[in-house]
């Protein structure tokens, strides 16, 4: 039997910017929602405008959402990030208005994988010469410098989702794989942990970097690191621009120490396509440098578009916040027969004894609930014997610690 909805679906006012793909849409219309899709980013009125509109907003990167932005969001339940980051949100601002924020961590995770891969190869070979070099119409034919991979020794710092890839991948064209990790983890296929960072850095030809950013490896890689890595070996960086050293890091190219480097992210970078790109390794030899497009390919963009789509769609139908960054994290299986209610409240003592009293009062049973907090929000799943929906939720709704409470079924 289908599901009833207390607030049918084709009431829901979705807004998705930016040109977020196409995925996202189809999934939203597979699931029964309608969305409005506007191509571009917006900001000031035209953005309050729609936040006051809209139950769920979709960006990506380039519309800012502060809590000004958020003061006029009476109906907003939930935003989308279709990226791998938040920044682009005020997180606190939107919880404190009841609104989980979900993204796509991982989406793009096979994406950067190859880019590591093809850096290691095009390195190998001295790629970005050669080819720097017939463009200006120079032949130069010459097997000095170039290697093969297979059988050189890979090694990877910061073993999460996407280095555990690049091991699995640089395993494929013959490489011996190391791995280097704050945090036990279970090598993939035939990759081995190195006892420490010091040791994985003197043994590996290749070393590609795929921890967080942040203070705790700002610097990771500085003059003593490259000076413990071997003679004539590689650095790929695709993680954040403030993990390598960039002076210590082009002095060690320009010795001749490192063979060759890649880096697609940068201490600072443009904002957009329009501003120019300077930095010192700019016209350094044998150094690949790409624009932060790690994770731009359109199979990472769908699976984004995707995977958010299916998590905002979670939240509307049963209230999961599974994956919410901003929010307690709850996910409870709907029970057949029972009446969901979804209470998100300031995180003080009392709220469950508030409720709690209400449903008393009303003679219900309560199947199933489940109460999560995260800092100053408290949300609360509860699923109900008897459909005393309307009533419960006027009553909940005009309680102190109430910040939004919603009826599912
Ligand atoms: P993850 O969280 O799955 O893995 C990171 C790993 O690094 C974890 O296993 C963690 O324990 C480890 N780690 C943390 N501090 C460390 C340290 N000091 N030394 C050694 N290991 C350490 O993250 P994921 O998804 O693999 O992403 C890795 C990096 O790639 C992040 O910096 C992310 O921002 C970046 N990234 C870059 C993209 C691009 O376009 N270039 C796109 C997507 C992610």
């Amino acid at each position: 039997m289908a599901t009833k909805y207390s607030f049918p679906k084709d009431k829901i006012k979705i807004y998705l910017l930016e040109k977020i793909h196409p995925a996202a849409a189809e999934t939203f219309e597979q699931a029964g929602y309608s969305v409005s899709c506007i191509p571009k980013a917006i900001q000031g009125k035209e953005l309050t405008d729609i936040i006051e509109d809209a139950h769920i907003l979709g960006v990506r990167s380039r519309t800012r959402i502060t809590s000004d932005d958020l003061a006029n969001s009476r109906r907003l339940l939930s935003i989308g990030c279709f990226t791998v980051g938040t920044d682009q949100v005020d997180l606190p601002a939107a919880a404190k208005v009841g609104a989980p924020v979900f993204n796509a961590p991982h989406s793009s995770t096979r994406s950067v994988a190859e880019l590591s891969l093809a850096n290691l190869l095009s390195l190998a070979r001295q790629m970005p010469e050669r080819s720097a070099k017939m463009h200006q119409g120079v032949w130069e034919k010459s097997a000095d410098g170039s290697h093969e991979v297979r059988g050189k020794t890979l090694g990877i710092i910061g073993y999460g989702h996407i280095g555990q890839q690049v091991g699995l991948l640089a395993e494929a064209v013959g490489l011996n794989v190391y791995f280097y990790d704050i945090l036990k983890k279970l090598p993939l296929g035939r990759a081995s942990a190195a006892e420490d960072l010091q040791s994985l850095l003197k043994m590996s030809d290749f070393i590609s970097l795929h921890v967080p950013g942040g203070e705790e490896t700002r610097n990771l890689i500085g003059a003593s690191e490259l000076a413990l890595m071997k003679k004539g070996s590689y650095l790929i960086n695709l993680s954040r621009g403030n993990v390598v050293d960039l002076e210590a890091a082009r002095e060690a190219l320009l010795s001749g120490h490192l063979m060759g480097a890649g880096f697609d992210v940068y201490p600072s970078e443009p904002a957009g396509n329009s501003d120019g790109f300077e930095n010192i390794l700019c016209g350094v030899p044998n150094v690949i440098l790409t624009p932060h497009i790690g994770g731009s390919t359109e199979e990472a963009q769908k699976n984004i578009g995707r995977e958010v789509a299916e998590s905002l769609i979670a939240y509307l139908d049963n209230g999961s916040t599974e994956g919410a960054v901003n929010f307690p994290r709850v996910h409870l299986p709907s029970f057949p027969n029972s009446h969901r209610i979804l209470y998100v409240h300031h995180n003080v003592p009392g709220a469950l004894n508030d409720i709690n009293q209400i449903i008393a009062e009303l003679d219900v049973n309560i199947d199933s609930q489940y109460l999560s907090t995260y800092g100053d929000i408290g949300y609360l799943i509860m699923d109900l014997n008897k459909s005393v929906s309307d009533e419960v939720r006027e009553r909940i709704s005009v309680l102190p610690k109430a910040i939004k409470t919603r009826i599912l079924f």
